[in-house]
């Protein structure tokens, strides 16, 4: 009895009950704050630092802070200082960029990104989940992202990929019918592109007939352009970092008003899809969609959440990529008469664009979207919280800081790409290409957590080019290298991609 009431006394309950707090203080508030002030004062070691302690690079950024941000300004800013960061050797380039006292570590060359994007470093900065894809692939963390992308992955077999071919090509043809009325003038695609992409992706992964819920269509393009501005506003905001503090901000309503909007037009057409496959369900695993694939599997917000990543990514990345690639061969003409023989070759007349195996063989076809992809990347690159310090370029970089490996860098590396602005898809052939290291062409990113899509994106873009290519000769109105880049999540330009269009005569050169 004495021992109880000595065990349970009114004291010692007192220092165990401070014990216990104190450990919880200590591990999940005093330990991760005592370790971003490490973090902090490493990275002010580093070279091209910020003229303003607190306000890091903000102003750089964004000169009028914290006055209303100039969209315009701000993308085109930020891939300045992304050029600047890089420094004068992309190949050995490692810096930082500080939104405020908040760094994000950018290094570049091809022999980084093996270290950064080991399959060890699976967990992303918190900047994606400012995507409002809530834990979608994109910006889940990792332990939910295992048991996800295992799920997700049938969707990209060879064998689906075969059928995926079938339904691009569908919308292809029908896209450079389209196309009609916009011959022998200069236009800029990027309306018909992006609707047209969405329309594929919603076609595989949500079984919705490509020429269904034009609307909604038409304003999910709108809004995730919104949403992805959106997100580089709040990401360029040192106020906008942590939820509870950018709810006090009148900006955070109109941010996520877009953000339910766009998940809004996927719920609605989620129940279109239902409503469609009443009357034709899809048993046959050859109609299966990605929403047969994971229903059961997860809670219908998890599914939503995928569904929404899925076809956010699939769509805007492939479009940009598909504007810049015909832009170039506008401005090639050489390289698209060459790719032009090879396209009538493997698909003389009207033969369908949709036999992956003979796409494959497409060796020229697939130099000239690799090459558009190195010098354009959708994507500025791929990013990582570190779970180990690690030595890049002889300077160490700390477990949980947040690392950004620059496509756009490490693909302008003048010692593996030679006069690395020029377009010139035989890099890519047998003798050259075995003499670039993998990881020196990461538009997909690399390692684990690579694009899920990315075979998926490179098969859109060659039947897309070659059904292009094959029916019209194509002249850009602006010259190669006179388009800056805008920040906007994805790479988007500056001015119109403007090309005229020309129809062909039946194999007759453009040249
Ligand atoms: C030209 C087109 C595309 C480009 C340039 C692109 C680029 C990228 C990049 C750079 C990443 C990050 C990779 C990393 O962190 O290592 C990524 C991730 C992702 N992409 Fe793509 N992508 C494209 C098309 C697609 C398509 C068509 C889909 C789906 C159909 C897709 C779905 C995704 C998803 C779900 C992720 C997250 C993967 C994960 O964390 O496991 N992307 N993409």
């Amino acid at each position: 009895m004495d021992f109880y009431s000595g065990l349970f006394s009114v004291g010692s309950l007192k220092v165990l009950l401070f014990s216990i707090i104190s450990y919880f203080v200590y591990v999940h508030l005093l330990k991760p704050a005592l370790h971003n002030i490490y973090i902090v004062i490493h990275y002010h070691g580093f070279h091209y630092q910020p003229k303003s302690f607190l306000l890091g690079h903000v102003k750089q950024i964004w000169p009028n802070f914290p006055l209303p941000i100039e969209m315009k300004t701000v993308a085109g800013n930020l891939y300045e200082k992304m050029l600047k960061i890089i420094g004068p050797n992309p190949s050995r380039s490692l810096s930082v960029l500080w939104i405020s006292i908040f760094p994000v570590v950018f290094a570049s060359g091809h022999e980084v990104v093996e270290k950064i994007l080991h399959r060890r470093n699976l967990k992303r900065p918190h900047f994606y989940k400012f995507l409002g894809i809530g834990d979608g692939l994109i910006a889940s963390e990792p332990e939910l992202w295992k048991v996800r992308r295992k799920l997700i992955e049938p969707f990209f077999t060879t064998k689906k990929m075969r059928d995926h071919a079938k339904h691009m090509y569908e919308e292809v043809e029908s896209f450079g019918q389209q196309l009609d009325g916009e011959v022998g003038k200069p236009v800029d695609l990027v309306h018909q592109i992006h609707t047209s992409t969405l329309n594929i992706i919603l076609k595989t992964s949500a079984s919705i007939p490509l020429e269904d819920s034009i609307e909604d269509k038409e304003r999910f393009v709108e809004l995730v352009n919104t949403v992805e501005r959106n997100a580089v506003k709040r990401a360029a905001n040192p106020l906008y970092q942590i939820d509870w503090m950018f709810k006090l901000f009148k900006f955070s309503q109109v941010y996520y008003r877009a953000i339910n909007s766009m998940i809004e037009v996927i719920n609605k057409i989620f129940r279109r899809r239902k409503q469609l496959l009443k009357y034709s369900p899809s048993n046959e695993p050859e109609n299966q969609d990605l929403v047969d694939l994971l229903e059961g599997k997860m809670e219908e917000k998890g599914l939503l959440d995928e569904l929404i990543t899925l076809i956010g990514a699939g769509h805007d990345t492939t479009a940009v990529a598909l504007r810049w690639l015909l832009f170039h061969l506008g401005n090639h003409l050489d390289v698209q008469e060459k790719l032009y023989q090879e396209v009538i070759q493997f698909f003389p007349d009207d033969t369908p664009v949709d036999d992956m195996d003979t796409i494959n063989q497409c060796n020229y076809l697939e130099h000239c979207v690799k090459e558009a992809l190195r010098l354009n990347p959708s994507v500025a690159g791929a990013s990582r919280v570190l779970e180990e310090d690690i030595m890049v370029h002889d300077e160490r970089l700390i477990k949980g800081s947040m690392v950004s490996v620059s496509a756009l860098a490490t693909h302008h590396d003048p010692n593996v790409y030679p006069n690395p602005t020029k377009f010139d898809p035989d890099r890519w052939n047998p003798e050259n290409g075995s003499k670039i290291p993998k990881t020196a062409w990461i538009p997909f990113g690399y390692g684990p957590r690579i694009c899920i899509g990315w075979r998926y994106a490179m098969l859109e873009l060659k039947i897309y080019a070659a059904q292009i290519i094959r029916k019209l000769s194509l002249r850009s109105t602006r010259p190669h290298g006179s388009i800056p880049m805008l920040y906007e999540v994805t790479f988007q330009p500056s001015l119109p991609l403007e090309i005229i269009m020309t129809p062909r005569n039946n194999n007759q050169s453009n040249l």
